[in-house]
């Protein structure tokens, strides 16, 4: 394996700083050889569909809604009795997300309003029990990708705006609940209750992956983040999650260092190792465990009417290469909506990702990135004795030059196999790239070891 050839101290992942943090989750959690195996299989895929899908795609103004327009439960609890999205097609869904690409879907089961998309007799708050529509699409969904063999991983909120025995966080202040009534026990039993019933009625389920911890995170004056604070009882969701699908993975995008028990490392709108949009923490990224970044395809997650800023076929496309040269995957994000389509603009950016991935994927699937960090020209994939530079912007030099003592086969233009010239030292390999090329999505040179 090319990797053992190469160098260690050329590993590029911010270190996991020693502050002292929460200790919870599975006490000494050793992941079974099921785990071990999926965590490989989900680094190699590389690229998912995220789907944010409620009733609040009626309202298209993003699935915090209910939050931001301080919606009281009683009238927010309206909408299922409209919900009809009458044109949904499981098959088309999954057929286009194949299409572009993805390997895996991770939905929304229940977001922070407390609404189920599922069958749940845990809560008639669900999609078969309050709507019109009665039909369960996690299980449509779910049938459908087991069918066309792409897997499919479930969102869950661990914050709930709607139930009176979740604790008031820092969210949701606004729906009218009774806090007395507040009973974090009786709650965690309904989350496990409604874990249990995805992960028994919906077939193999690739990850369960959790959101909104940080309903119960209070930063310190100073932006860190105090030692301990709200007990979520992860140890219990884990075990119950590992112990009815021992495959399963778990993730938490908790924006913090990753807990045991948990299988992924999750990212916010940011690759590993950036901070631009204030969610991630750039001292926490694992080099032990997968990594995960989540992204939206213009700014919203959930069905947004009004917006129209859908980041470029190449902005994507860029994302996806810097995000796989930074060892993650991308979650990239589509909010139906409320009749049950994806936004047109949504399908055809998703299409031109997947004519790219047809032509470049070998660069991308199945890679790891750990040789070397992202650089000011670009990054670097490797699989087996390949390895593929990604140039993404111009380097001034005409050449790159990479810190690997290498035995080198060939080293080619991967669009068109040309050869490219390169030296050789010891400690070095210089790549010399042609006189004009195109790097305004991708110029990908793909170097062969002996
Ligand atoms: C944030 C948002 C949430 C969204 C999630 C996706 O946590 O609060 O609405 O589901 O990001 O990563």
């Amino acid at each position: 394996m090319l990797t053992n050839l190469l160098i260690a101290s050329l590993l590029s992942m911010a270190a996991p700083s020693s502050s002292p943090e929460i200790v919870e989750g599975i006490q000494g959690y050793v992941p079974t050889p099921e785990v071990l195996e999926s965590r490989q299989r989900f680094s190699d895929d590389k690229f998912g569909i995220f789907i944010h899908w409620g009733v609040y795609s009626m309202l298209g103004r993003g699935e915090w809604v209910m939050n931001t327009d301080k919606i009281r439960f009683s009238d927010y609890s309206i909408l299922p009795g409209g919900f009809y999205p009458g044109n949904f097609d499981a098959a088309e869904w999954v057929s286009a997300f194949k299409a572009a690409g993805a390997r895996y879907i991770t939905i929304t089961t229940r977001h922070h309003d407390g609404f189920s998309m599922f069958k749940s007799r845990w809560s008639d708050y669900n999609i078969v029990d309050a709507t019109p529509f009665g039909r369960d699409i996690i299980k449509e969904l779910a049938d459908e990708c087991h069918k066309q063999g792409i897997t499919i991983n479930f969102y869950y909120s661990l914050l709930d705006w709607c139930r009176e025995d979740y604790p008031i966080g820092n969210s949701g202040h606004h729906s009218g609940r009774d806090e007395s009534k507040a009973n974090y026990a009786s709650y965690l039993d309904f989350m496990c209750n409604q874990i249990t019933e995805l992960l028994t009625n919906y077939g193999p389920v690739g990850c369960i992956w959790f959101d909104g911890d940080w309903d119960h995170i209070k930063k310190k004056a100073d932006g860190s983040y105090p030692d301990i604070d709200f007990d979520w009882g992860y140890g219990r969701i884990y075990e119950l999650i590992h112990s009815l699908q021992p495959g399963c993975l778990v993730g938490n995008n908790h924006h913090r260092r990753t807990i045991p028990g948990e299988d992924i490392q999750l990212f916010e709108r940011d690759v590993p190792g950036e901070n631009t949009a204030g969610y991630s923490r750039t001292d926490v990224v694992s080099t032990a465990l997968p990594l995960e970044t989540c992204q939206t395809i213009n700014k919203s997650w959930g069905f947004d009417i009004n917006d129209h800023t859908y980041k470029t076929d190449q902005e994507l496309i860029r994302l996806l290469v810097r995000t796989a040269g930074r060892n993650a995957n991308l979650l990239l994000n589509v909010g139906p909506q409320p009749d049950g389509r994806i936004p047109a603009l949504s399908l055809e950016r998703l299409a031109q990702i997947g004519e790219w991935l047809s032509v470049n994927g070998e660069t991308i699937y199945g890679t790891r990135s750990t040789l070397l960090k992202p650089q000011p020209w670009g990054v670097v994939t490797e699989k087996d004795n390949k390895i593929f530079l990604h140039v993404l912007e111009k380097p001034e030099s005409g050449s790159i030059v990479l810190p690997l003592s290498l035995k080198v086969k060939s080293v080619r233009s991967f669009a068109d196999g040309t050869e490219l010239n390169f030296k050789r030292t010891k400690s070095e390999l210089t790549v010399v790239l042609p006189e004009s090329y195109d790097c305004s999505t991708d110029y990908i040179v793909e170097i062969t070891a002996k």
